[in-house]
């Protein structure tokens, strides 16, 4: 059985963590504490009973979290055949990591970013393997979400870009090829245009959150409207997006105005503390609004 190392065990990890157990990967998940972890395996527990109720699952949960092992360093990589890092989006961090796999991981193993900005060719400059780096962008909720853009460093070889694509088919996912490394890649420069757009709007008093996602899901078909979507995010990694890709040259896909930066200030950062743009019971579900 291949054997993964997923680094970051919060809203991305673990769902990361999860979709390959659930492939049937051995997956080990390691992050800065124990609590965290712990609170990540709950969650997964959580999301694949409720996958199961519904008959989603090929195996039972039992089985797939018993692929699952929690870890407390890097040493683990020594033996993995692939590593995704998924750590929060500070570069001088992923920097920092990318140096530690690359010491301890086999030299054949390719290191992925699930960076949502951070050019690739970047990260992959802290390895003695640049070829084998690549960015394989998952979405969230991982295990809801269909997609991972698979994205080719300058470096990145044709090969390891295949790899990648064909392991984000194995997790039953659908690859979209990234073939320059551009901050943001391709996904988030397009979504980024348009929440830039809205949350500049809402700023003005001149629409409510809700009534843009209403807008943008009847209006132009989308599932779920901007607001929502970055609510599920988490405000603060939707606000070091926007400050990444200032820092990164794009700065006119980042909002204009400070309303996202003023509502993590407040603690407000979407459904994970239950208020964001909208509010939520404890239980996760979406409060009528006032
Ligand atoms: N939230 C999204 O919808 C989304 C979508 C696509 C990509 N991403 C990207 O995925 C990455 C993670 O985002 P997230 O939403 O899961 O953030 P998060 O804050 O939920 O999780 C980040 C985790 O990284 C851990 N961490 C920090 N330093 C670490 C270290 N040195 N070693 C191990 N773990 C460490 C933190 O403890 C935390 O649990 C970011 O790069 C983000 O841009 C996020």
């Amino acid at each position: 059985m291949e054997k993964i190392l997923v680094v970051g065990a919060g809203f991305m990890g673990s769902g990361i963590a999860q979709v390959s157990a659930h492939a049937g990967y051995q997956v080990h998940l390691v992050d800065i504490s124990a609590s965290i972890m712990e609170k990540a395996l709950r969650n997964i527990r959580w999301s694949m009973e409720k996958l199961e109720e519904k008959g989603l699952l090929n195996d039972p949960a039992e089985k797939v979290l018993g692929r699952i092992s929690l870890e407390e360093d890097l040493s683990c990589a020594s033996r993995v055949d692939w590593v995704i890092e998924a750590v929060l989006e500070e570069e001088e961090v992923k920097r920092r990591i990318f140096r530690e796999l690359d010491r301890v991981a086999p030299k054949e193993t390719p290191l992925a970013t699930n960076t949502s900005t951070i050019p690739v060719t970047r990260l992959a400059e802290n390895t003695s393997r640049p070829e084998r780096v690549l960015g394989l962008h998952f979405f969230g909720p991982v295990p809801l979400m269909g997609l991972v853009e698979v994205v080719k460093g300058e470096k990145t070889s044709q090969d390891v870009f295949a790899r990648g694509i064909a392991f984000v088919r194995s997790l039953g996912k659908i690859p979209v090829q990234v073939k320059r490394d551009i901050p943001g890649f391709v996904m988030n420069r397009i979504f980024s245009a348009a929440f830039r757009e809205a949350v500049d709007l809402v700023d003005q008093g001149i629409v409510t959150p809700e009534d843009v996602d209403v807008g943008m899901r009847l209006g132009y078909g989308w599932n779920a409207g901007p607001f929502e979507i970055a609510d599920n995010a988490g405000l603060d990694t939707v606000a070091r997006v926007g400050q990444t890709m200032k820092a990164l040259g794009a700065g006119h896909l980042a909002p204009g105005s400070d309303l996202i930066e003023r509502m993590v200030a407040k603690g407000h950062l979407g459904r994970k503390t239950r208020r964001g743009f909208y509010r939520y019971s404890p239980d996760g579900k979406r409060l009528p609004s006032a």
